[in-house]
């Protein structure tokens, strides 16, 4: 960059040490020393004289925070593929450009899908605690039996980005993979997977059901009592997209008339606070949010927003944008 003034940049949170060593080169950072997350009062007053803002999706980007927000912020650049957390509209009204991060997480996010698939179905977390607690008496043919990945039905719901490599690393384990999406893909992304026009179809047939939607007014709840009702006894969900598109009361019920087997869960409603119901069962396998938290895809994330940023100052349209 030149030697003209660097843009001032709000940090939300503290990002890879790589990621924070080209902001400092790059910009003038205002880094979060605490990395507690900012209130929506605290996004207004700490970026008064910035020019934009590195967020992530724990900030909350709404309405009312978007018009508050000093007239100095031309950008948010986010730290996510999400932006469930942003006012689009809202952003687009005001001229407040929105980037994220798309692709980057796709691997390391449908590594985390298959993880809470194959852990869901073989009781990982439960053996686990069996283990640290000691209380492992003896091998039984009954202990702990589980279900068999190999060779099962997986239904996906959004074959994206992350919903396709969930569909191939799934192929690897002999599934027979059908999918949900507004829109069916061409053959070439398909690879053979059978494609179901609506829910009600996709459901009765899927063994294990894998969530890779984003939260949007279309999805928020849709996977509620009478779809999970759709699921074949026994079966197996995993949720890698957003806790909003889950009714946990719903799920929770499932899994504990023994209508579903096992639910695999890496995002939830209200995180942190998770649904106390999901700590309670013993056929859940639980994960913090997770999906993107690999070394090499945290930088990418960091290093695609940071191009988006580098865009905008260049006057340039920025790859991601979203607003
Ligand atoms: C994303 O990028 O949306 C992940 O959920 C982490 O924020």
């Amino acid at each position: 960059m030149s030697a003209r003034k660097k843009p001032s940049v709000l940090v939300c949170r503290r990002l890879p040490d790589d990621v924070q060593a080209r902001l400092k080169r790059d910009y003038d950072p205002r880094f979060n020393e605490t990395d507690r997350v900012y209130s929506g009062d605290e996004l207004v007053k700490l970026s008064e004289g910035a020019d934009a803002i590195l967020a992530c999706h724990s900030e909350i980007f709404s309405a009312d925070v978007i018009a508050r927000l000093p007239k100095s912020v031309r950008a948010v650049a986010n730290f996510s593929v999400g932006y469930d957390h942003v006012d689009v509209k809202a952003a687009k009204a005001r001229g407040l450009i929105v980037t994220n991060t798309p692709d980057v997480l796709n691997d390391a996010t449908a590594e985390i899908a298959m993880l809470l698939l194959l852990g869901a179905a073989r009781r990982a977390a439960e053996g686990e605690r069996i283990m640290r607690n000691n209380e492992w008496k003896e091998w039984s043919p009954a202990f702990m039996v589980g279900t068999q990945v190999t060779g099962k039905r997986v239904g996906v719901v959004g074959m994206g980005r992350v919903g396709q490599i969930l569909a191939r690393r799934a192929r690897g384990f002999d599934m027979e993979v059908h999918y949900y999406n507004r829109h069916r893909l061409s053959p070439d992304l398909e690879h053979g997977a059978t494609y179901h026009p609506t829910l009600e179809s996709l459901l009765p047939v899927s063994q294990f059901l894998s969530i890779h939607c984003p939260a949007t007014p279309e999805t928020r709840g849709m996977m509620n009592a009478a779809r999970f009702a759709l699921l074949p006894r026994g079966a197996i969900v995993v949720n890698t997209g957003r806790g909003a598109v889950v009714d946990d009361e719903a799920l929770i019920a499932a899994l504990k008339s023994g209508h579903l087997g096992a639910a695999g869960l890496d995002v939830f409603n209200n995180e942190p606070n998770v649904h106390p119901g999901y700590r309670q069962l013993w056929n859940t396998f639980l994960l913090p949010h997770i999906g993107s938290a690999t070394r090499e895809t945290r930088n990418a994330m960091g290093f695609r927003a940071l191009d988006n940023l580098d865009a905008v100052f260049a006057g340039q349209e920025p790859r991601d944008r979203v607003a």
